[in-house]
């Protein structure tokens, strides 16, 4: 048996991407994956749970997928971002639709029940707001000492953010959540744009995907056509960030940090311009990574190796 695993996100094509990667890692036995909760950001949380139902049945696997909050802890879901993921999630691209439904739970009570279940041993993925696990932690303030370890994209320690000068999107969507989820003491790999936009898919791994035969990474080709467009700005290419499936990969292991000190960091959650920054503490690591002592948050700053091609590599055994 793999290893427990929760996947919350927004699906959203980089949240496709991470979907696939993880249900390769369940199939070839790395991981189990015991259930997927849904949240509103890059769409609103019950497109996204129809988005991974489908995806899923493409790929020929199951999982529970468990609709969650439709909006942030304290503002109201501003509705998302077509121009980057699609008016769907999936690059406008209609998929097939699956006839799995969601299960009747919220995110956060599959979280809290599957964190009993596995006590100990659990491990949590998320790369949406994390709205769904601060209610969890809401619904029960036990839940970090159940959990093995969460890795969270989100945030930006040293680049700029991604939605405002110093806020990621998925910690500006529930700036209030992520404080609440990063302040509780359970261990924390973030995965921040620093390390995020340094891995990325281009045009010859989207053909590699089109051109496979196979289902679910031929549909990850066409999705994906709309988050090239939207990256030809920042990089000048057709290409994309490979935000969400970096996480994926460093939760199951597939790729290693190799800079990755422990420090303090705390989310702004004020209503102020710095609102949704993630302020790392990386005083002090001139000479050097370092751990504070005491530190729960790893934050990846490097990695041993590049993502592209065993993503794709990875996809392709589905
Ligand atoms: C994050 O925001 C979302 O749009 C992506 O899916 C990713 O999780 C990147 O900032
Ligand atoms: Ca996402």
């Amino acid at each position: 048996m793999g290893r427990p695993l929760y996947f919350d996100c927004d699906t959203g094509i980089d949240d496709a991407l991470a979907l696939g990667y993880l249900l390769a890692s369940d199939a070839a036995g790395e991981i189990e994956l015991l259930g997927v909760g849904t949240v509103s950001g890059n769409v609103d949380a019950t497109t996204a749970a129809r988005n991974t139902l489908d995806l899923m049945a493409l790929a020929g696997r199951g999982a529970p997928v468990a609709i969650g909050a439709q909006h942030p802890l304290a503002r109201p879901f501003e509705g998302g971002v077509p121009h980057i993921h699609g008016r769907n999630g999936v690059g406008n691209v209609e998929l097939p639709r699956a006839a799995a439904e969601p299960v009747d739970e919220s995110a956060a009570e599959l979280l809290v029940w599957l964190s009993h279940e596995y006590a100990g041993a659990l491990e949590i993925v998320a790369v949406g707001p994390l709205t769904n696990l601060a209610l969890a932690l809401q619904l029960d303030p036990t839940l970090p000492s159940r959990v093995a370890v969460v890795t969270i994209m989100g945030g930006a320690a040293i680049v700029p953010g991604n939605v405002t000068p110093v806020a990621e999107a998925n910690i500006h969507n529930d700036a209030d959540a992520a404080a609440a989820v990063l302040e509780a003491d359970w261990p924390i790999v973030l995965v921040p744009l620093d390390v995020t936009l340094e891995h990325q898919l281009d045009e010859d791994h989207r053909v590699r995907l089109l051109e496979s035969g196979r289902p679910f990474a031929e549909a990850l080709g066409r999705i994906l056509d709309l988050y090239f467009g939207f990256y030809v700005d920042l990089y000048g290419h057709r290409a994309c960030a490979l935000h969400d499936p970096l996480a994926a990969a460093l939760a199951v292991g597939g790729i290693r940090a190799s800079i990755a000190p422990a420090i303090p960091v705390v989310v702004d959650a004020t209503d102020g311009p710095g609102r949704g920054q993630t302020i790392c503490d990386l005083r002090g690591q001139r000479i050097g990574p370092r751990d504070h002592p005491g530190a729960h948050v790893r934050v990846v700053l490097r990695t041993d190796s590049q993502l592209g091609d065993h993503l794709v590599d990875t996809v392709l055994t589905l």
